[in-house]
């Protein structure tokens, strides 16, 4: 079994690596070493090692609360990381406690690391786990994240494995001088991991990957709101603030669409995922996302599949909705003749712009209420964002 154990590891690590994951030795010899198995104690250990996010527990509504992160973007986000032996580290999102086993290995036993989650039962589940495990060194706290645990302040390296809206300041204040914070940000609805660190006034971005996590609960919650349209196919729509939304409505709309416009543009998930996504975002005050389970009826044509749903995105006023398709390889919007026509547009602008992504993106954060201006600029409560591409 130990054999078996051991090959299951090296396979999943040689799959993270071809998706970019686990360039740092350390990162590497984390994955080839902690047993995952162990922290998803319901899984067959086969399943425990395939490059997938588990849920572990849900609401009652049916919306993942707790979860493994993906190991491929787990290994990015400790690259972006940059963890040494011997380091401080504060992971926000305990959840299984793997990626803090994952930041123990790494850090070593001069090292140390404190992990905080919102939800009590997941920390208890997350501290049997890591001594099932056999791992010292992490300490897993209940607590909202928002808060930083200053107590055991200053941390060489702070790391949310939970989507974040905005960046706290006890962040700021409990990060040691040269340290680095990790998160995924929200973006006007879309996310990504970014790398910052401090830079004289403001946070200044290292790095930026895709990535898209369950986000934070309890008051640090950002705006951001999901619709369930239809219960049985799990269709649901998803604003970056919350708004007034007449879902049979939106419905109706979506079963009406009577225009198709080409674009003439052909991408494949990755780039839409990478790019376009967060184009539309940080343009279209109207944009939406939109996922189905899969197989989706609604969504059959969408461009983005996650494992288990399919994927799209649109806009959408008072006047009607668009939302973007894919045929033989190439992008469709459908829709009500005005709206679809500014979707389609927004397309072929991302296109002729040179299909900008994420790894060209600098995020600067400054303090709110700061005159500082860019390409982009988005306002949190704790800080302004601005944005550029190089
Ligand atoms: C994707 S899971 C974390 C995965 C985890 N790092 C692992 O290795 O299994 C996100 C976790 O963040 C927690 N969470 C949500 N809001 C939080 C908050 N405000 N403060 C701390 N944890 C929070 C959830 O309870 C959930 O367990």
């Amino acid at each position: 079994m130990g054999a078996e154990l051991n090959g299951l590891r090296e396979q999943l690590l040689v799959t993270v690596r071809e998706h970019g994951g686990a360039v740092d030795a350390l990162v590497a010899d984390a994955l080839r070493t902690v047993p995952r198995h162990i922290f998803l104690p319901d899984l067959p250990p086969d399943a425990a090692y395939r490059d997938e996010a588990i849920v572990i527990k849900w609401d009652d509504e049916g919306t993942p609360t707790s979860s493994s992160s993906q190991p491929t973007i787990m290994a990015i986000m400790l690259d972006q990381l940059g963890v040494a032996r011997g380091q401080r580290v504060l992971e926000i999102g305990a959840g299984t406690g793997f990626n803090a086993a994952l930041l123990a290995h790494v850090v070593g036993p001069k090292g140390r690391v404190v992990s905080i989650d919102l939800d009590p039962e997941i920390v208890a589940r997350a501290e049997d786990n890591l001594s099932a495990a056999g791992c010292r060194g992490v300490t897993v706290l209940s607590a909202d994240g928002a808060s930083g645990h200053p107590k055991r302040a200053p941390y060489d390296r702070i790391i949310a494995t939970v989507g974040v809206w905005d960046l706290s300041p006890a962040w700021h204040e409990q990060l040691a001088p040269g340290g680095r914070l990790v998160v995924p940000l929200d973006l006007r609805g879309v996310q990504r991991s970014v790398c910052f660190e401090r830079a004289d006034d403001h946070w200044a971005s290292r790095s930026a990957r895709p990535c898209g996590f369950m986000r934070m609960r309890g008051p640090a919650a950002g705006p951001e709101r999901n619709y369930l349209l239809d219960k049985e196919t799990r269709l649901t729509l998803a604003l970056p603030e919350s708004r007034e939304l007449d879902t049979d409505a939106v419905v109706e709309a979506l079963d009406a669409a009577e225009l198709e416009v080409r674009t003439g543009v052909t991408a494949g998930p990755a780039e839409l995922y990478d790019g376009f996504s967060l184009w539309l975002a940080v343009r279209e005050p109207r944009w939406f996302g939109l996922s189905e389970m899969d197989p989706g009826t609604r969504l059959a044509k969408a461009p983005l599949r996650s494992p288990d749903s399919r994927v799209t995105a649109g806009i959408l006023d008072d006047f009607g909705l668009a939302t973007l398709s894919v045929e033989d390889g190439e992008l469709v919007v459908t829709g009500a003749e005005r709206i679809a026509e500014e979707l389609a547009a927004h397309v072929v602008a991302w296109d002729e712009a040179g299909r900008p992504g994420t790894s060209g993106l600098r995020i600067d954060a400054y303090p709110a209420g700061s005159a500082a201006t860019g390409e982009y600029v988005i306002d949190k409560k704790s800080v302004r964002l601005v944005l550029t591409w190089s």
